[in-house]
């Protein structure tokens, strides 16, 4: 019996819940500081004044840093490209609201908010626009798309193919800015120790982060030590590098003393990206049985003027259905916000909404159930590259969904059940999330008591990436998972790609899977002194190229409406998905529950509302900005079909986005079948199913 396919329950279980587990935010030290940003009031002007005297006399203050007293810091750190967000307090310059003005830092928490509160920041404000619109005339195409993707692909004559469609689908969808909010907030603590800046950091990627610290402080990589052993969540926000470490480090070098910055919900709302707003037309053409002749995704989305993100909603038409024409293209525009960045399936959960919404549209027009809609369009090969799928298994994931979930039962016309004041409906859409792998270093050493210990820089951000590596290498060496040691999250441990894009299992556990092996082709047994191997996958990585290799998946959900209340209850939610290899399948389940509870929060509750008086958000926290409670989630079923795939030697493909993208469409597609109304802006709050009003008569 092998490790890998077997659930297991996390080996820092018992250390989260007996509260041993240390966070970056709880890790003591003696002569402990405490760093508060205080955050811009404007969106956009300068700072023309910090009066710090008041504060500094504040009981517990001892130090105001600002842009005219800290630390110079080196521009062009970041993860693959130079993020302006990291160069902290350097100038007077206001480029958002919530861009950090200066960090207090006192005794304590309390002393250190207090002061914050109180600092007199004056500002020079000129105009500004924070308003996004798919009319806005400052919208421009860009180069290319987040990850630097060309921002337009086409294929085929898309105005041959509409005229020649006998069904022509032409809708607009829009998603709104949406926020992560971990349950862990960004925080870090910075100090000093024997000549290196060791900094314990709540991130995704502790290796990175050291470059970027080191990038920063002119300081040579070996100067710099970053851990992150447990992490609270992350779903992008905690990706790349993010103000508390720097601004940390840069307090701990002006006060020789260790400060801890940590985040509060508002500040997250600013410092850490979010998912902007889209607003997507989809243009389908098909013929009468359905098969797409033209297919045209235009989104438009908000970035923000000192970075230019561009989320790329568009790339589900490069994976998903086959048209005899393809034209994806984005058009983006800067306005005065923050940054934007990645947010758990960026791209692909928005992307979805829109076209798997469109889809279902499409199949009411033809008269054709969805799903077989689906199968028609499958295409033999990707729509974006011409280039073969390394495995396709998303036929699979309709047929095991529609059979557990008896979708093939419904009667398809919309509005006609009722149980009570509740109209009842099914739907579903289909994912999509690539299963990519990228490089990492991974140490094993053979211990004298016959135990192996891992080493890699991965992160383990709630999703039992640690205990999978356990898994991969405990069968990789025929040992019982007791008999491996995993330490992780260390940049002592060498350069490994961060957890994102979905690729840390399948990329971490690709190294330590080889380490494992050189380590057996040194040693067998116990060995009388610990012997180590290390390996880094960069070249194999290189040699296997950039095949299309994606995950696939099917999500279908039951609702309710109270049209009285315009109140909408999901009551089952289903998702089966085309993963590739599943190494633990109790996290890798929790995994894929958690991106559906994603997927419904952002069908049903999730707003970052904008004042343009003030350029701010009018609901920066958990009481304005509403997510999915426990009360609102249903219980939901994950399943999973055959889907080998070796193009990654461990057949992982990452099951930490594919979650999430699909069940808003699902979602919005049930309360279609269940009302006859099609909502397509999100979210579908009480408020929108009220005021939305039907498009003709009823079926
Ligand atoms: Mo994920 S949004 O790439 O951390």
């Amino acid at each position: 019996m092998t490790a890998v396919g077997s659930g297991r329950t996390r080996l820092e279980g018992h250390d989260k819940v007996t509260g041993a587990a240390r966070y970056a935010g709880d890790v003591p030290a003696d002569g402990l500081l405490h760093g508060w940003p205080v955050l811009a009031t404007i969106p956009r002007g300068r700072i023309t004044g910090i009066d710090t005297s008041a504060v500094q006399a504040m009981p517990g203050v001892v130090a105001v840093l600002h842009h005219g007293n800290s630390p110079r810091l080196v521009e062009g750190a970041g993860w693959t490209d130079a993020d302006p967000n990291l160069q902290l307090l350097q100038d007077d310059r206001i480029p958002y609201a919530g861009w950090p003005v200066a960090l207090v830092v006192a005794e304590t928490f309390e002393q250190a908010r207090a002061a914050a509160m109180a600092l007199p920041v004056k500002y020079h404000a000129q105009p500004w626009d924070v308003t996004f619109s798919a009319a806005h005339p400052g919208l421009y195409t860009p180069d290319e798309v987040n990850l630097h993707q060309p921002s337009e692909t086409a294929h085929g004559d898309l105005d041959a193919g509409l005229s020649a469609s006998a069904v022509v689908l032409d809708r607009t969808y829009t998603t709104p800015e949406e926020h992560h909010n971990a349950m862990e907030p960004h925080a870090a603590i910075a100090q000093w120790v024997g000549g290196r800046l060791e900094v314990v950091d709540s991130n995704q990627g502790s290796y990175a982060v050291a470059q970027d610290l080191a990038k920063l402080f002119a300081l040579d990589l070996s100067q710099v030590r970053v851990r992150s052993e447990h992490v609270g969540g992350g779903f992008g926000s905690k990706a790349t590098t993010r103000p508390p470490a720097v601004l940390a480090a840069m307090a701990a070098t002006v006060l020789c003393r260790p400060v801890r910055v940590v985040l509060t919900r508002r500040h997250m709302f600013s410092l850490v990206g979010y998912r902007p707003p889209t607003s997507q037309r989809i243009r389908l053409g098909a013929a009468p049985d359905g098969r797409l002749l033209a297919y045209e995704h235009l989104t438009a989305t908000q970035t923000a003027t000192t970075f230019e993100y561009v989320e790329p909603a568009g790339v589900v038409g490069k994976v998903m259905y086959a048209a005899d024409a393809l034209r994806i293209g984005h058009r983006v525009v800067r306005l005065d916000v923050p940054i934007p960045k990645w947010m758990r399936g960026p791209g692909e959960a928005p992307g979805a909404f829109a076209l798997e919404s469109a889809m279902d549209e499409l199949a009411e027009k033809c008269g054709i159930d969805p799903i077989d809609l689906r199968i028609r369009n499958e295409p033999a090969v990707a729509p974006g590259s011409g280039r073969p799928f390394t495995s396709r298994n998303v036929v699979a994931c309709y047929l095991e969904g529609a059979k557990r979930f008896g979708w093939y039962e419904r009667d398809p016309r919309p509005g006609i059940r009722r149980e009570g004041r509740w109209w009842l409906g099914t739907g579903m859409g289909a994912a999509t999330y690539p299963g990519e792998t990228a490089p990492a270093t991974a140490a094993a050493t053979a211990e004298i008591d016959g135990t192996v210990t891992i080493r890699i820089t991965a992160a383990d951000i709630g999703t039992g990436a640690r205990t999978a590596l356990a898994q991969i290498a405990a069968d990789a060496l025929s040992l019982p998972v007791e008999w491996i040691r995993m330490r992780i999250a260390d940049s002592d441990f060498g350069p490994a790609i961060l957890a994102g894009h979905s690729f840390g299992t399948a990329s971490w556990g690709l190294a330590v899977d080889e380490a494992c092996k050189a380590l057996r082709a040194r040693t067998t047994g116990t060995p009388t002194e610990p012997i180590t191997v290390q390996v880094n996958t960069a070249e194999l990585i290189q040699a296997m190229g950039r095949p299309e290799r994606h995950a696939f998946g099917a999500q279908f959900a039951e609702v309710a409406v109270d049209v009285l209340s315009g109140e909408v209850r999901v009551r089952r939610l289903l998702g089966v998905y085309a993963i590739g290899r599943v190494v633990n399948p109790l996290t890798a389940r929790s995994q894929l529950v958690g991106g559906m509870v994603w997927g419904l929060s952002m069908a049903l509750h999730e707003e970052a509302v904008r004042d343009p008086a003030f350029g701010g958000h009018l609901n920066a926290n958990l009481a304005g900005y509403h997510y999915a409670a426990n009360a609102d989630v249903p219980d939901i079923e994950v399943g999973w079909v055959d889907d080998p795939d070796l193009a990654n030697p461990t057949g992982i493909k990452g099951a930490g986005e594919i979650g999430i993208v699909g069940v808003a469409a699902a979602i919005a597609n049930a309360v279609w079948h269940a009302t006859g109304i099609r909502h397509r802006n999100l979210p579908i709050t009480p408020a929108r199913v009220l005021a939305t009003p039907p498009e003709g008569p009823r079926a």
